[in-house]
């Protein structure tokens, strides 16, 4: 019997609905290729819900969101509404209220398309960030003192504890070793490392030079941690030297795991090499709990209602999502659609220049699924 998967859809706004509309038609496409099905409920949760009813979130959407099997997420942020309110009230709280402790973002260069590393191509940019997602500056205490005067007093700490830590660095670890195999290790391996028994590799990106309290307990975990895992050959690059090499050297990274703020700024970097936000998915994981599935970019609100936003984020986030539920050839065969449909036929990933509508876009990926 074929399985069924209750998927909660949460478009939100700007050109949310539109790249959520043709994600969820290459899914419909993928289930009756793949024989299985889905249970799709949409919540309108986004801006225009919190100007209508002047409500972010009801106080019950995380323990509704428990119900189902995974979350498909458009993009939250409205013009209208002041910054930090719709991104805190819904994106944040339903990470932090579903332990989505992951945030898996790839970074990997579709054939065809045009990244701006000079001489860079798909086999030099793929790797994966594994971003701590629900700690540090993210939720650390804060607060200020005497505020609008000479002496105000800001705080914003990045706080996490060892538990938090370890089964962020586990998970980064696992991914390395789902990634690779014996047969088909990491490229960038030696012969040397290939000899002993090597078949990926881990970078931890820190600051243990100045942040010597906080990537002290992230270097120990780290190299406690990798003691199971012999198979991986362990890094360490500290955060703006890791700017640095994803622009010069991509090719070096396999996997990289970090803390929460430095996994949002780095992977909008990563974002950019591999040809935009138009292209970039992610996946906010609790690998024991509810998933929830995401275009990385926001919600670009000046091209709403206009059909020419890039789905392809959309839908690498539906082939993450079906990959994380066990539909791993599905997932791979939309991956091999897209890579087709950037290679062949998109003149550009960015708006209005793909030479295809939206929803065109959309159909391409289908045809060749
Ligand atoms: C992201 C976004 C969010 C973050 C914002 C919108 C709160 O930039 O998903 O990377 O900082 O995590
Ligand atoms: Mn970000």
């Amino acid at each position: 019997m074929s399985k069924t998967y209750k998927i909660a859809v949460l478009p939100g706004d700007g050109t949310g609905p539109e790249v959520v509309a043709e994600g969820l038609k290459v899914l419909d496409a993928a289930a009756e290729k793949f024989s299985f099905a889905t249970e799709k409920t949409s919540f309108d949760w986004g801006g225009d819900r919190y100007l209508a009813t002047n409500n972010v979130l009801p106080d019950d959407a995380g323990e509704t969101l428990k119900q189902f099997d995974s979350v498909f997420l458009g993009a939250i942020g409205h013009p209208d509404v002041k910054p930090g309110i719709l991104e805190k009230g819904i994106l944040l709280k339903l990470r932090f209220e579903l332990d989505q402790y992951i945030n898996l973002r790839p970074v990997k260069l579709y054939p065809g398309v045009e990244t701006p590393l000079a001489g860079k191509t798909p086999e030099d940019i793929d790797y994966v960030v594994v971003r701590e997602n629900t700690g540090g500056i993210y939720t650390g205490v804060g607060g200020n003192t005497m505020k609008g005067t000479e002496n105000e007093v800001a705080v914003q700490s990045m706080v996490y504890n060892h538990m938090q830590v370890e089964r962020c660095i586990r998970f980064a670890f696992e991914q390395a070793m789902k990634r690779n195999s014996k047969e088909n290790p990491w490229r960038g391996l030696s012969k040397q490392d290939i000899a002993d028994g090597r078949i990926g590799q881990l970078t931890l990106c820190g600051k243990t030079n100045v942040l010597t309290f906080v990537f002290d307990l992230w270097e120990r975990v780290f190299y406690e941690v990798a003691e199971n895992f012999p198979r991986i050959k362990t890094d360490y690059c500290h955060v703006d030297a890791t700017c640095m090499w994803m622009v010069k050297n991509p090719e070096w990274f396999d996997v990289i795991v970090t803390c929460n703020i430095f996994g949002d700024i780095i992977t909008d970097l990563g974002a950019m090499t591999q040809g935009g936000m138009g292209i970039a998915a992610g996946g906010n994981i609790n690998p024991e709990g509810v998933s929830m599935f995401e275009p990385i970019g926001g919600s670009a609100p000046k091209y709403t209602g206009m059909g020419v936003i890039n789905p392809l984020a959309a839908v690498g986030a539906v082939a993450m999502m079906l990959d994380f539920l066990g539909e791993t050839e599905a997932a791979e065969a939309i991956e091999k659609s897209v890579a087709f449909v950037t290679s062949q036929k998109l003149k550009s990933m960015a708006a209005g220049k793909m030479g295809y509508s939206t929803s065109e876009v959309g159909d391409l990926v289908i045809e060749n699924l």
